[in-house]
């Protein structure tokens, strides 16, 4: 006779689950995967199990030439700070990492998945922790392909979850500009708590930059992590036992200086012990030199042009400069669809685009729009591009979002997604032609 072990109903007991994913590629985004590594060890440290840890990374940055470590990843300076990407294990990489993948990661959906691939196969009794860093704007953040994800797409991702019962509580830590704009939905009762490294009018700040990027002597040439990251996972690095959510939520808020750390949503469970979510492990607090993610690029192509040798210092020179220029053209580009969007030169109708600071409620306008930028406008060259946005132009998705906000003096949101298309259309067409005369 064959024994049959069933399981016994009502012993179930909660288990924890973790999501982390990193948005970008490319070394000059070191700080991002370094970050979600670090997450990855915490987790594992903190009693998930490893097949509980869904991790989603480009991987294209430990084994990049590039790295003066190949193989390894930090993301803390020192003479002999912890290899993060040691036992690091995505179970997603390359070029199948999109904001669609983390979607259908999150709401368990298998079919969305490649095969075998894993998704939350969490229950109501369960804890799940889900991290993303990355580049933003005011209602967007970026995948390392694919289109971006926007706070709609994440606010209907989070009712599936509750609608399918993937969880008891959900935290969710957010790193990107502008991240206190993507929670715009969540409830006091809905059992979830969102904590952002930033509100939603500024950006967040790459740390361990420039001079400070130095692990055993060599500098890395790359910020090794991202300031509310690195704070709150020092903190639990450093922290005892008893620590709870809250506790941390504070720490993590003075730590980071730069930036308004803000959480969001259901509060209830806010003075449990950090072990039920993420492990508590100390490191001073260093004076840290941090970088506006914004401002990153041109800041490590300047450190780089400064610290090059003299071989390499023309080289280094003019990829500063194409640095600048590209940041330039950016607000060229904005400056162009704001004036079109105006027809003409309306001074006020352009300040107010520029400078105002409305809050997002024409979603769907916005969407439009944030998908038009992709699709039409020209890709950096240089910058670490998801279509035509960048880590740097994202800071103009509040400009989409005044304009949508207006739109009904401006013309409605299929007007409005006209200008932008065809200003991109030309942009494209002329940066074509140069490249041709080149
Ligand atoms: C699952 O993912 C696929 C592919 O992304 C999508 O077409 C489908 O609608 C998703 N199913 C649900 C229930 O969201
Ligand atoms: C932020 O905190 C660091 C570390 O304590 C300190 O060195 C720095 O001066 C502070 N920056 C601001 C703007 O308060």
């Amino acid at each position: 006779m064959k024994l049959i072990l069933l399981a016994l109903p009502g012993v179930a007991s909660a288990a924890k689950w973790a999501v982390i994913a990193a948005g970008s590629k490319g070394f000059y985004n070191y700080r991002h995967q370094a970050d979600a590594c670090h997450a990855y060890q915490i987790m594992k440290k903190s009693g998930v199990p490893e097949s509980n840890i869904i991790l989603m990374m480009q991987d294209d940055v430990a084994n990049d030439p590039q790295n003066p470590f190949p193989g390894q990843l930090f993301n803390h300076p020192g003479d002999n700070p912890a290899d993060v990407y040691a036992g690091c294990q995505p179970s997603y990489k390359g070029d199948i990492v999109t904001a669609e993948l983390f979607m259908n990661v999150l709401t368990g959906n298998q079919s969305g998945v490649p095969a075998n691939g894993k998704v939350l196969k969490s229950g109501p009794d369960d804890k799940v922790f889900v991290n993303f860093v990355d580049h933003g704007g005011v209602g967007i953040v970026a995948f390392p392909n694919g289109p971006l994800l926007t706070s709609t797409q994440l606010s209907k991702t989070l009712k599936t979850m509750q609608e399918k019962k993937l969880f008891k509580e959900l935290v969710f830590y957010m790193e990107a500009c502008e991240s206190g704009s993507m929670f715009p939905e969540l409830t006091p009762d809905g059992k979830i708590l969102a904590v952002t490294a930033s509100n939603a009018q500024e950006s967040s700040w790459g740390t361990y930059c420039g001079d400070q990027a130095i692990v055993k002597g060599k500098n890395v040439g790359s910020c090794l992590g991202d300031l509310f990251s690195v704070n709150w996972m020092e903190d639990n690095d450093a922290s005892v036992a008893s620590e709870t959510l809250s506790d941390q939520i504070k720490t993590v808020t003075e730590r980071t200086n730069l930036s308004h750390v803000l959480s969001f949503g259901d509060k209830s469970f806010e003075s449990e012990v950090i072990n039920n979510f993420e492990l508590s492990t100390s490191l001073p607090l260093t004076t840290r030199e941090s970088w506006d993610v914004r401002d990153l690029y041109v800041n490590q192509t300047k450190w780089n042009w400064q610290h090059a040798s003299a071989e390499k210092k023309a080289g280094a020179w003019e990829l500063f400069q194409a640095a600048m220029k590209e940041r330039s053209d950016n607000d060229e580009l904005f400056q162009q669809i704001v004036q079109r969007i105006c027809g003409g030169t309306n001074k006020e109708c352009i300040q107010g685009l520029f400078s105002s600071r409305r809050e997002l409620k024409e979603f769907d306008c916005h969407q439009r729009l944030v998908d038009t930028v992709f699709q039409e406008c020209p890709r950096s060259s240089i910058y670490e591009s998801s279509g035509g946005w960048n880590g740097y132009n994202m800071k103009y998705s509040q400009v989409l979002v005044n304009a949508c906000e207006m739109k009904d003096i401006l013309g409605g949101p299929l007007q409005l997604k006209e200008s932008v298309r065809a200003e991109c259309v030309q942009r494209k067409s002329t940066t074509a032609q140069e490249a041709v005369i080149v």
